[in-house]
């Protein structure tokens, strides 16, 4: 049964979580390659990233118990304006709650937010080999597209670096619709409804897993 002790909640990152994303993230730069960063960022740099995102994308936290136990967001993923209906993808969950359904829970937000603002283009940039992270947007319909090889030099080594790609399934048609939309201009309920209906798939995964 879902009680307020393990209550989920998917929703806009705000800036009192930029600290508990910053411990969720520091242990993947100093550890490991899974992010390319090589210096922990401040509290006060993860809160400019937060409010540059949001000027274009969605930043989303997922909390339980009050807690923020992961994040995702998208980014621009080059400055030329012919890619202006492309994303960058950013998604890292705390170790001790991964397998849950939460980065499935966040990534169903994500898109479906990315596509009501006109959103095409999708690209997660994997550091291989990385199962989790393949699956994750396998499992989301995204396909390999490159093997850059040895291209990220991390903890004293060189790592390949894997580029996925999906396309939303029935994007606005840019010709048509323009530039995506800023977020502000997203309608208010459906953003809301988008956001109901992930914490709703999310409480029922948590209640499979607690079974
Ligand atoms: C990759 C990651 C975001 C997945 O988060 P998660 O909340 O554990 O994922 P979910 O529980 O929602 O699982 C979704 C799907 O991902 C895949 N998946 C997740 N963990 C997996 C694992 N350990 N092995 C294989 N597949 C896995 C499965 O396809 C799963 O779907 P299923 O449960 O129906 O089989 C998480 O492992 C993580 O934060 N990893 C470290 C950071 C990282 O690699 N980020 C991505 C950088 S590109």
């Amino acid at each position: 049964m879902n009680t307020a002790e393990n209550a989920a909640e998917i929703r806009m990152a705000e800036i009192d979580d930029a600290r508990r994303v910053l411990a969720i993230y520091t242990p993947y730069v100093t550890e490991t390659a899974l992010t390319l960063t090589s210096t922990i960022p401040s509290t006060e740099q993860v809160v400019q990233t937060m409010l540059d995102v949001k000027k274009r994308f969605p930043y989303l936290v997922c909390r339980i118990n009050g807690n923020v136990v992961g994040f995702a967001y998208a980014s621009r993923q080059h400055p030329h304006e012919a890619h202006s209906w492309n994303a960058e993808l950013s998604i890292f969950i705390d170790p001790e709650f991964q397998g849950r359904g939460i980065a499935t829970a966040l990534y169903t937000a994500l898109f479906q937010i990315l596509k009501l603002q006109g959103y095409c283009n999708l690209y997660a940039v994997i550091t291989i080999p990385n199962k989790p992270s393949v699956a994750l947007h396998r499992h989301f319909g995204f396909k390999e597209l490159v093997v850059m090889e040895r291209s990220g030099f991390k903890l004293n080594r060189w790592h390949d670096i894997l580029w996925m790609e999906m396309k939303i399934p029935g994007c606005h048609d840019p010709a048509e619709h323009g530039l995506p939309l800023p977020l502000n201009q997203l309608n208010n309920n459906e953003l809301c409804t988008i956001l109901a209906m992930s914490t709703a798939l999310l409480n029922g995964a948590q209640q499979k897993t607690a079974r």
